[in-house]
């Protein structure tokens, strides 16, 4: 039963790392055309974690704003949605309550289900304010996504953390009923426990991301969903942002209808250009298109726009929402450019030997020397504990 107010996306903000890596340096070291990555998979550069940077700190940064602007005391839930969990017990989010201040009487769960988890994030926190529209739901989706060097995944790599405020008659975005669901039992990109590094299948993952679209928006449609021409944009999520490309191609064969590249640019385009610089940010991913879009684009009020949320293994959701007017005075536009552009270049040698560096497992002590500039930080390892700091 739908709620006879809107629930929605009520704040949005993002974070990424101190570093980042260009795909010409990438290029340069691996002998690759970069036009491969510039063009073949839309990527430009990648955001990399410094060595006190996680997960929590690029989580803690992106909600700080978000409980700066609206206070805590509404904020009942914390749903933190990752695939690159620093803990197989805690949850991440209760560092992040704890680095906030967050007061005790709140709810703290961590959820996986690859890059999609970030979605089922958002509908369970609709179901807690469709409950009680007094409440509201910080919702956090944070990836470090790492592939092997040299690997084909390795130029998709990147890192980022949205922060989503959702409440009852929310400014930015409304989400709508219906929502099309597929699930499918795939090995197309998995990360065993024993791994710091993904394991996919390249191809197997593209054509199993397509699969889903076609699943997903059969359940949509059949659940009385809007039309295909109703939509103003199309997010996708975006492992590359040429991604968002092919699965919006697909869509449109998929409907039957002739693949007008322009029109394919106008829908998809606008959602990628945060994307292209910070890489795949796994559960992030299509919230920093949405990010994208609500800053860059012209004026979307009132347009519906098409989410469509895919996680490897696969479960894939595909949902409307409503741009709501006067969203564009909610906006952080000045801060997510900031956060991009003041990202520090690396070499080739800085980002291997991140890549590299792993902490003993023996419980001893292993500080970690100040890197980066962001408002939170990983100060280290003791005990087997990981301890963060504000910087
Ligand atoms: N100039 C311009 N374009 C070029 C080029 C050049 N010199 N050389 C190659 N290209 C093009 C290719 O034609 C190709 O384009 P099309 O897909 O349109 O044909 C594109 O660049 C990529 O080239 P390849 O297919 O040869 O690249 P690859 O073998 O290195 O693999 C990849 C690409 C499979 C995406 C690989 O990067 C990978 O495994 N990535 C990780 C997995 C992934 O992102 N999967 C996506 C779906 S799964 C998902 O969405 C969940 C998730 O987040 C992981």
């Amino acid at each position: 039963m739908s709620a006879d107010f809107a629930i929605g996306i009520h704040d949005l903000s993002v974070a990424t790392t101190q570093y980042v890596l260009t795909h010409e340096t990438l290029a340069a070291q691996n002998g690759t055309d970069v036009a491969k990555y510039h063009r073949g998979i839309g990527q430009r550069s990648m955001s990399v974690a410094a060595v006190d940077e996680d997960i929590v700190t690029m989580a803690a940064a992106a909600a700080a704003p978000i409980v700066a602007r609206h206070a805590a005391d509404r904020i009942r839930t914390i749903v933190f949605a990752t695939e690159t969990s620093v803990d197989q017990a805690k949850a991440a989010g209760i560092h992040v309550h704890s680095l906030l201040g967050l007061p005790s009487a709140t709810r703290v769960v961590e959820l996986k289900q690859a890059c999609y988890s970030g979605t089922a994030a958002l509908q369970f926190a609709i179901g807690l304010v469709h409950r009680d529209r007094s409440q509201q739901v910080l919702v956090i989706a944070s990836d470090v996504s790492k592939y092997e060097l040299g690997s084909p995944g390795e130029a998709t790599q990147g890192a980022a953390a949205v922060a989503m405020l959702v409440s009852a008659e929310p400014a930015l975005v409304r989400i709508e009923d219906p929502s099309g669901m597929f699930t499918a039992d795939i090995m197309d990109f998995w990360r065993p426990n024993y791994r710091t590094t993904a394991l996919v299948d390249g191809y197997e993952s593209i054509s199993a991301y397509l699969q889903a679209v076609e699943g997903v928006w059969k359940d949509y449609t059949e659940g009385g969903g809007r039309a295909l021409d109703e939509f103003g944009a199309f997010c996708y999520h975006q492992p590359f942002t040429k991604m968002a490309y092919k699965a919006h191609r697909h869509l449109l064969h998929h409907c039957g209808r002739d693949v007008d590249e322009a029109d394919v640019a106008r829908a998809v385009e606008p959602t990628t250009t945060y994307n292209a610089v910070i890489g795949n940010s796994y559960t992030a991913s299509m919230y920093v298109g949405l990010a994208a879009l609500l800053d860059d684009a012209d004026d979307l009020t009132d347009q519906a726009i098409g989410f469509l949320s895919y996680g490897s293994g696969s479960v894939a959701e595909f949902f409307a929402g409503t741009v709501v007017p006067g969203y564009r005075s909610h906006l952080r536009t000045d801060m997510h450019r900031d956060a991009i552009g003041r990202r520090q270049e690396i070499d080739y040698a800085k980002y291997r030997e991140i890549h590299e560096h792993s902490f003993p497992v023996d419980g001893g002590d292993y500080p970690v020397p100040t890197e980066t500039a962001g408002p939170y930080r990983f100060d280290g390892l003791s005990g087997h504990k990981r301890i963060y700091v504000p910087r």
